[in-house]
């Protein structure tokens, strides 16, 4: 069995792609897999004959082409099956304006939100209370991300917002806990609790180790904690992701979950929070990765 594993790629999430590649890549190979690393700096085009002698591609990019169903649906194309959702899905999941109205439509909370387009320097914001979340539509790792107290502050988060990305959301800031349910394989696994040292699960909190601590199974009341892995299984098949993804939230100081945003490529390295969710049920990195693997064969 040859598997390809795709990573790196060209979006401000290079970086963190390359280590899931490499933690993947370990794992195929104690698995006893042949595998081949493809690093799609430039895209798939210049290896596409080469990608097409696997029997499995495991997408192991995040952000950009890799997330957005770009490369998806170029795989799709070239007849070759790989892992993580198709380009249907990932055009929806990478757009948190889109998902979130999805989400919304089907009576789940999520926090009230306006978004920018393009063109659009002046919002209303009339509707939202601060604190304000000013972040990218479509980018991961919270990077462009500002959280503002007043009017004041509204014109410099876009702008930073918009070095980023043309479409920008506003939403309303959800105080309280910050909590994450991996999805594999059709089943919800225990919900990480983040405790991060900033205010916010910031780029530096995401990638410092130290910097935040991960309490898996959260401590949150065990019928509260089931609603919630019911909710983010629901919200996986509502999107139609496939074989596995990531549902953040904010658990607001009622035990309410509301609804951030669904990562269809999440981080892969062992100590990543899918990995983490699905360690603390008994299934280590390695089956992890197995399992992926033969869900999408
Ligand atoms: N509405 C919100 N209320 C409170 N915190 C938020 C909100 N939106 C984002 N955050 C904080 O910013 C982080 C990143 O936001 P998220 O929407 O998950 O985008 P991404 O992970 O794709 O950058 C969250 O994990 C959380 O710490
Ligand atoms: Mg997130």
């Amino acid at each position: 069995m040859r598997i390809g594993v795709l990573m790196g790629g060209d979006s401000s999430e290079r970086n963190v792609s390359l280590k899931s590649g490499l933690a993947i890549v370990n794992a195929c190979r104690e698995l006893g897999y042949k595998v081949i690393e493809f690093d799609s700096k430039e895209g798939i085009d210049s290896f596409s004959e080469e990608i097409k002698t696997v029997n499995l591609v495991f997408n192991a990019l995040h952000g950009g082409d890799g997330e957005n169903g770009t490369i998806s649906s170029k795989l799709n194309n070239l007849g070759v099956k790989y892992t993580g959702s198709n380009k249907e899905a990932s055009v929806i999941c990478i757009n948190k304006h889109v998902s979130k109205e999805i989400v919304k439509k089907n009576n789940y909370l999520t926090p009230d939100w306006v978004i920018l387009n393009k063109d659009e320097n002046d919002p209303d914001i009339s509707n939202l209370s601060f604190p304000l979340v000013v972040k990218p539509n479509s980018e991961g790792s919270t990077i462009g991300l500002s959280i503002i107290q007043n009017e004041s502050e509204v014109m410099e988060a876009i702008k930073l917002a918009k070095n980023y990305d043309d479409n920008i959301l506003i939403e309303s800031f959800i105080k309280g806990r910050e909590i994450t349910v991996g999805i594999i394989d059709g089943k919800s696994y225990p919900i990480v609790e983040i405790i991060p040292s900033h205010e916010i699960y910031d780029y530096e909190c995401k990638y410092t180790k130290g910097l935040t601590d991960y309490i898996c199974p959260a401590e949150i009341e065990e019928k509260t904690s089931k609603t919630i892995q019911k909710i983010a299984l629901e919200i996986h098949k509502l999107l139609k992701c496939r074989h596995y993804s990531r549902v953040d939230f904010r658990l607001d100081e009622d035990d309410k979950p509301w609804f951030l945003e669904i990562n269809t490529h999440p981080g892969m390295t062992e100590t990543s929070l899918l990995p983490k969710s699905a360690s603390a049920s008994g299934l280590d990195f390695n089956s992890l990765v197995n399992k992926i693997i033969n869900k999408a064969l």
